[in-house]
């Protein structure tokens, strides 16, 4: 199974250009791409919009990936709304807590999409996840949350955007019995972490990139990126791949 992951989309309104980036161009570059690639499902890792959930800017995008002709999978950033996106994504559905978690079950393989749109998870989903983790121990377990569970070692980011419950997410992770990849964004960088028998990767946006290296607030670049996981009997192989923005 090839999975192709892209996250942080940022669209804007039209003609609206943050940084002087033309977001909603780079989303139709990303999906002409990936009409040349060959994948079997689409996931997209959160921050559809650029500042606050927008139903108009939803179903523009929900337009492009239609035209894919592909099954995608939708997880929540903290610039979405969950009930716009269940509007609009009509197969997202909300939970008591207003949040959009799921999962996809295949013969050897699960799917796990988590809802970090709100920095912290609640008790709920928490012990959703773990229920879960439990259910499918024999299979390959992969993890889609925007929020990765540690600090990634932005200085920026990790202190003042990082997921507030992660200590008690990495721990549920931790002690599963397998080995475990997570697929996370919100970080607008390329990196990846290992703990144990956690793998936790991060990927660029759409948008803009961060500077990893300076304390504060830079911008690294503004190529536009996108990962491409492959599923193999054991274990995976995952590449991330950039397009000029
Ligand atoms: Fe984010």
């Amino acid at each position: 199974m090839q999975i192709a992951f892209i996250t942080d989309l940022h669209t804007g309104l039209t003609k609206e250009l943050p940084f002087d980036v033309d977001v909603r161009q780079n989303f139709l570059k990303i999906i002409e791409v990936l009409k040349t690639r060959h994948f079997d499902l689409l996931v997209l890792g959160g921050d559809l919009c650029l500042h606050d959930g927008n139903a108009e800017i939803y179903t523009w995008q929900k337009r492009q990936l239609d035209s894919l002709g592909k099954p995608y999978y939708v997880i929540p950033g903290n610039h979405d709304n969950q009930i716009l996106l269940g509007n609009v994504f009509s197969k997202l559905k909300l939970t008591g807590k207003n949040e959009i978690y799921y999962d996809l079950d295949f013969e050897q393989i699960a799917l796990l999409f988590l809802d970090t749109g709100s920095k912290v998870t609640s008790d709920q989903q928490k012990s959703w996840l773990k229920t879960k983790l439990d259910l499918y121990q024999k299979k390959q377990i992969l993890i889609f949350m925007h929020h990765p569970p540690a600090l990634m070692g932005v200085p920026f980011m990790d202190r003042e955007h990082a997921l507030i419950d992660r200590a008690e997410i990495l721990s549920l992770f931790l002690a599963h019995p397998n080995f475990l990849h997570v697929f996370s964004g919100h970080y607008h960088v390329e990196r990846s972490l290992f703990i144990k028998n956690v793998a936790i990767h991060i990927t660029p946006s759409l948008y803009i990139q961060i500077d990893p290296f300076v304390e504060d607030f830079r911008i690294d670049h503004r190529l536009i990126g996108f990962r491409m996981i492959q599923i193999l009997d054991l274990g995976l192989r995952t590449s991330v791949h950039y397009l000029e923005g």
